[in-house]
C-alpha cells in the first residue's frame, strides 16, 4: 500500500512538473479532476463521491473526468488538504478536526457533546445559507467547503471495557489531528495521542495506544474491530466531514458550471447521509457477530460531567465559534421540543440527467503547482 502511494505521489509530481513546461497531453482533452478521501470503497462517502462524479459528468462530461482516489491513497487527510490548498488535486474529504488550523471557526465541532440530538446535527447542518459564510472561511487558505457528510456519532472504544470516565484515566486514547480534540481527551481524564486516521489500526494492534473514539464504521470499514474488542457508547462528538475544493479551481468554474457543482456537492451528501444510516445498523451487527466487539451502553452523564467546563472554556477562548455556536443551539433548542423546521437541504431528483452540449475542447489541464514537499516525501 505504501509503495502504490508513493508512485501516485511521484505520478501527481510530474503531472505537475509536466504541466508547468506545458509537455501534458492527454488524448480526449478533458481536465482531470481528482477527489482524495480516507475511506473504503464501500463507505458511504465513496458512494456520495460517485453521484457526485456521475451528476458532473452527465452534464460536464465533455470537459472533466472525476476521478477518485480512496483509502488515503494520495495521502493523509492533512496531505490531502495541502494538496487541494496548492492545487495539486482538486477535491479532498476531511474532517472539521482537520480545518482548524486553517480556520479557528471550526473548532466548535471538537466541542463535547455540542449537538444534544442527532436531528439537531443534521438540521444545522443542512442549513445550506448559514453554513456557506462557514464554508467560506477557509477562502484566505486557498480552499472553500462545497458540502458536508455525516460521520456519525463519536464514542470511545479500546481493548478493554470503559464503563465510566474513572475508566479513561491514563489510557492512552487517539484522538484526532487538533488541538480541540486533544484538549478534550485530557478532559475525560486520557492521554491523548493524536495521529491520523490510516496510523490506528496498528497503533492499537501493537499497543502503541489502547484505544480510539470514533463512530462504528471505524470498526469494520477501517477494521478498528479486529484490534479493539469493546466500543462504549459515551456519544460525545458529532464531527462532520467535509467536501472540499481547490478556490482558484472553484472561482475558474462559469457560473453554470459552478452550480452543477454545487448541486453534485449537495447530492453527494443526499446520497451519503441515506447510505450512512444503512451502514451503520450492518456495521454494529457485523462487529458484534463477525469481529467479536462487545456494544456497551453507558451511563452518559458522567462523561457530560467531566466535560462540563469545556464549551464555555473554549467560547472564552475563541470569540470566532460564537456565532455558529448560538446557531446550533436554537437547532438543538427546537430539536428538543420537537420542532422542526422545514428540510434545508434541497433534494435534488438524481433522476434526472441532462448532458450538456459539447462545449469547445478546453485541452487537459493537470491542476496547478507545487506539490508540498511532505507529500512528495511519501511518509504515508
Ligand atoms: C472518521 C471521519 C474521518 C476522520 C476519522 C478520524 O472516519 O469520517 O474524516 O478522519 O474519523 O478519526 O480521523
Amino acid at each position: 500500500m505504501k509503495n502504490l502511494k508513493r508512485i501516485l505521489i511521484l505520478c501527481l509530481c510530474v503531472f505537475t512538473l509536466c504541466s508547468l513546461s506545458g509537455c501534458v497531453q492527454i488524448g480526449n482533452g478533458k481536465k482531470i479532476i481528482r477527489i482524495s478521501h480516507a475511506q473504503s470503497e464501500t463507505h458511504p462517502e465513496h458512494i456520495g463521491l460517485l453521484k457526485f462524479k456521475e451528476y458532473v459528468e452527465q452534464r460536464l462530461g465533455n470537459k472533466y473526468e472525476i476521478q477518485i482516489f480512496p483509502n488515503e491513497l494520495l495521502g493523509s487527510a492533512q496531505k490531502a488538504i495541502e494538496l487541494t490548498q496548492t492545487g495539486a488535486i482538486d477535491f479532498v474529504v476531511a474532517g472539521t478536526a482537520n480545518l482548524e488550523t486553517f480556520a479557528d471557526i471550526y473548532e466548535v465541532f471538537s466541542m463535547p457533546y455540542l449537538f444534544t440530538s442527532e436531528e439537531a446535527y443534521h438540521r444545522a447542518m443542512n442549513d445550506v445559507d448559514y453554513m456557506k459564510t462557514v464554508y467560506e472561511s477557509t477562502d484566505e487558505a486557498g480552499f472553500r467547503v462545497l458540502t458536508w457528510y455525516n460521520a456519525g456519532t463519536r464514542s470511545f472504544y479500546a481493548k478493554k471495557p470503559i464503563n465510566s470516565p474513572a475508566d479513561l484515566k491514563g489510557m492512552k486514547m487517539r484522538v484526532q489531528q487538533s488541538p480541540a480534540s486533544v484538549n478534550m481527551a485530557k478532559a475525560f481524564g486520557a492521554a491523548a495521542s493524536p495521529m491520523s486516521f490510516g496510523e490506528v489500526y496498528t497503533a492499537i494492534q501493537q499497543n502503541v495506544i489502547d484505544g480510539a473514539e470514533n463512530n462504528e464504521l471505524a470498526l469494520t470499514n477501517n477494521k478498528h474491530g479486529e484490534v479493539a474488542k469493546f466500543y462504549s457508547y459515551n456519544r460525545h462528538q458529532m464531527v462532520p466531514d467535509m467536501l472540499i475544493g481547490n478556490l482558484k479551481f472553484l472561482q475558474n468554474l462559469s457560473t453554470e458550471e459552478y452550480q452543477i457543482f454545487e448541486e453534485a456537492a449537495l447530492l453527494s451528501t443526499q446520497v451519503e447521509m441515506e447510505e450512512w444510516d444503512k451502514q451503520v445498523e450492518e456495521a454494529k451487527q457485523f462487529a458484534q457477530q463477525q469481529m467479536g466487539v462487545q456494544f456497551i451502553e453507558v451511563d452518559v452523564q458522567p462523561f457530560k460531567d467531566a466535560v462540563a467546563d469545556v464549551q464555555q472554556q473554549m467560547l472564552k477562548e475563541n470569540e470566532n465559534i460564537r456565532d455558529l455556536y448560538n446557531h446550533i443551539q436554537k437547532y438543538n433548542e427546537q430539536a428538543a421540543q420537537g420542532i422542526m423546521p422545514e428540510e434545508h437541504l434541497v433534494i435534488l431528483d438524481p433522476a434526472v440527467p441532462e448532458v450538456s452540449q459539447p462545449a469547445e475542447s478546453v485541452g487537459t489541464e493537470i491542476s496547478q503547482p507545487v506539490v508540498p514537499e511532505s507529500a512528495a516525501q511519501g511518509g504515508m
